[in-house]
């Protein structure tokens, strides 16, 4: 979900709406905006995009005090009931807020009891009705009572008519921003919604509360006590959160993966020694020889690329590695080794799934490293040490050139350990030359594009599909079949080539297609041999490869990536099953930034 707040000497209701549309990859299925005018609060809000909300605003809706907010529904569907502001019975409190409130179902309850009808199924709605029932009489003393019977987590933002130059803002576990202007002030869960207005900011910490009003902030801890957080300018180009001439952010990121990869891999390559440099991890030569286990952690995509994290690990520094979804670790009770390295990766460092697995991890004396693209996020500082990915900005749901980084990440880490253990010098200096050339030959797999988008259009007529590889190629595989279901809607299943014959060849037959990935490596003769199996009951195949397979008289689309070193071959095999399914959701005309049902960062568990 995404907050914005303004206030100031300009009409708060379009920069509001301008905002929302910056943040609606946080969320989409229903957005609203509260204005402060002279009349009290006005709430506008119902289910659907922002640009839905524009249309049905009235055209006089003026107040320069505003807080806006887009959804992305967990308790409730998503109508216009259920859209956020939320109000108190009397409509002078409004509230917008992200995150959840474990405890909603006892307020409402009590609330029920104590006679207040409750106009929403939200847990949100909760907090407006407790603020208006404080008899505090400050702003800040109200939504101080409020949050005191409220267990769980939020980034929120108050307005009250009774207070018409304030908005009052708080933050546990969910972000907030205050931007800083010339004589009005912004807030915001996401940097995207003010870099447009103002690149001085200050990120509230968990635990503060902020008032704001047009002429500047203060910040406090819950009990009000002051906290004296000041806005700092930060070094970064509001452009890079445009799609600019791109019809998608999709593409653009997809573009943008050449230089994200050269980004991330800037100055952390030692050819010299053959090892990578990574100051920020904050392990000397005797940690790293005492670490005996690598245990990654993520979500999505994220988590798939852990995967393929885990296999460079254990190939290079030979040390034991497996990936697993941040999302089941936390529940099965984990048993924390001192001498294991846990590492969480993620885009953009929010995703609750993993900070609450991170949490975990270090409450039990564990400790984590992060591979983070957003700087200063919370899973980044909740980490012992980690690498930044540089990836800038990304928009699209679908992760792209996010996840390149992260693989490029982990293969520095990986060369990192191996060279403090078992990777020889020579092997070092090799990886490191494949390292290089990474951006070159990504560059040439998106010279194909044409290529792909006819293939796409073939794939995207299938209801079901299959995406197969083995060892290296597995995970490629499963990120392939998340890129392709999340944006064209068709039912995509990643499995092991090897296990095929054991149930889903079943399911082969002409109208299932199978997208196969099979590296030029040992296995894949065997590979080949599998997709014989497919071909003979009739399964249309494409075959993600390098020219140097002979894949005799199959008859099969073939798709051939640049050949790197081996170790490095998963992330050149993602490249096309991005543009795969970029095309099928075009060719399918689906929204491409904002496929249904999900959304960018999941705040919530
Ligand atoms: C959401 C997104 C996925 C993403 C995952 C992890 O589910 O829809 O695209 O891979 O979160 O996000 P993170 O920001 O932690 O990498």
């Amino acid at each position: 979900c995404g907050i914005v707040g303004y206030v100031g000497s300009q009409q708060a209701a379009p920069i509001l709406l301008e905002g929302l549309t910056r943040l609606e990859h946080r969320g989409y299925d229903s957005a609203g905006v509260a204005v402060l005018g002279g009349s009290g609060v006005r709430v506008g809000k119902r289910a659907g995009r922002v640009r839905d909300l524009s249309e049905a605003l009235p055209k006089r809706f003026s107040g320069k005090l505003g807080i806006g907010h887009t959804r992305w529904a967990t308790h409730g569907p998503a109508t216009d009931a259920n859209a956020h502001p939320h109000t108190d019975v009397d409509g002078r409190v409004a509230v917008v807020h992200n995150g959840i409130i474990d405890n909603a179902s006892t307020l409402r309850a009590a609330l029920t009891d104590a006679g207040v009808e409750l106009a929403s199924d939200t847990d949100t709605e909760v907090v407006a009705h407790l603020v208006a029932r404080s008899d505090a009489d400050t702003l800040e003393g109200k939504v101080r009572d409020a949050l005191a019977s409220v267990e769980g987590t939020y980034g929120l933002a108050v307005v009250h008519a009774d207070f018409p130059d304030r908005m009052v803002v708080a933050r546990n576990g969910s972000p907030l921003i205050v931007g800083v202007g010339g004589g009005e002030m912004y807030v915001a869960s996401d940097l995207a919604a003010l870099v447009r207005h103002t690149t001085t900011v200050a990120h509230l910490e968990d635990g503060e509360l902020a008032t704001v009003t047009a002429t500047g902030f203060t910040t406090m801890r819950r009990d009000l006590t002051a906290t004296h957080r000041e806005a700092a300018p930060l070094d970064i180009d509001p452009a890079a959160f445009d799609a600019g001439e791109h019809a998608s952010y999709m593409l653009k990121e997809i573009l943008e993966q050449p230089d994200s990869a050269e980004r991330v891999l800037r100055g952390r390559l030692v050819e010299r020694f053959g090892t990578a440099h990574l100051g920020g991890l904050n392990l000397d030569a005797r940690e790293t020889r005492a670490i005996s286990r690598v245990k990654i952690l993520g979500c999505g995509s994220a988590y798939y690329v852990g995967q393929m994290g885990a296999s460079l690990i254990e190939e290079l520094a030979r040390i034991p590695a497996d990936a697993e979804a941040a999302s089941e670790f936390r529940y099965r009770n984990p048993i924390i080794e001192p001498d294991t390295l846990y590492v969480a990766v993620s885009q953009s460092g929010e995703t609750v799934d993993t900070l609450l697995a991170v949490q975990e991890i270090r409450r039990k004396g564990g400790r984590v490293i992060g591979l983070v693209n957003v700087v200063g996020s919370a899973i980044a500082r909740e980490c012992d040490g980690g690498i930044y990915l540089h990836a800038g900005p990304e928009v699209a749901v679908a992760s792209t050139k996010a996840l390149t980084t992260m693989f490029l990440g982990f293969s520095l880490l990986a060369l990192q350990l191996g060279r403090v253990r078992d990777l020889s010098i020579a092997d070092g200096r090799r990886l490191i030359e494949g390292l290089q050339r990474i951006p070159d030959h990504i560059r040439q797999i998106l010279g194909h594009d044409d290529e792909y988008a006819t293939i796409a259009k073939q794939l995207a007529e299938a209801e079901s599909l299959f995406f197969v590889g083995r060892v290296r190629g597995y995970p490629v595989a499963r990120e392939g079949a998340q890129k392709f279901k999340e944006i064209s809607y068709r039912h995509a299943e990643a499995y092991q080539t090897s296990e095929l014959k054991h149930g889903p060849l079943a399911l082969i037959e002409a109208s299932v297609p199978t997208v196969a990935i099979v590296p030029d490596d040992e296995l894949a003769d065997r590979n080949v041999a599998a997709l014989h199996e497919i071909a003979a009951r009739g399964g249309p195949l494409v075959v993600v490869t390098h020219a140097t397979v002979d894949l005799g008289d199959l008859t099969a689309t073939r798709i051939d990536v640049p050949a790197c070193e081996r170790e490095l071959d998963p992330i050149l095999l993602t490249l096309p099953l991005q543009l795969l399914a970029y095309h099928a959701a075009l060719h399918l005309g689906h929204d491409i930034d904002k496929p249904r049902n999900l959304a960018k960062s999941v705040t919530v568990e």
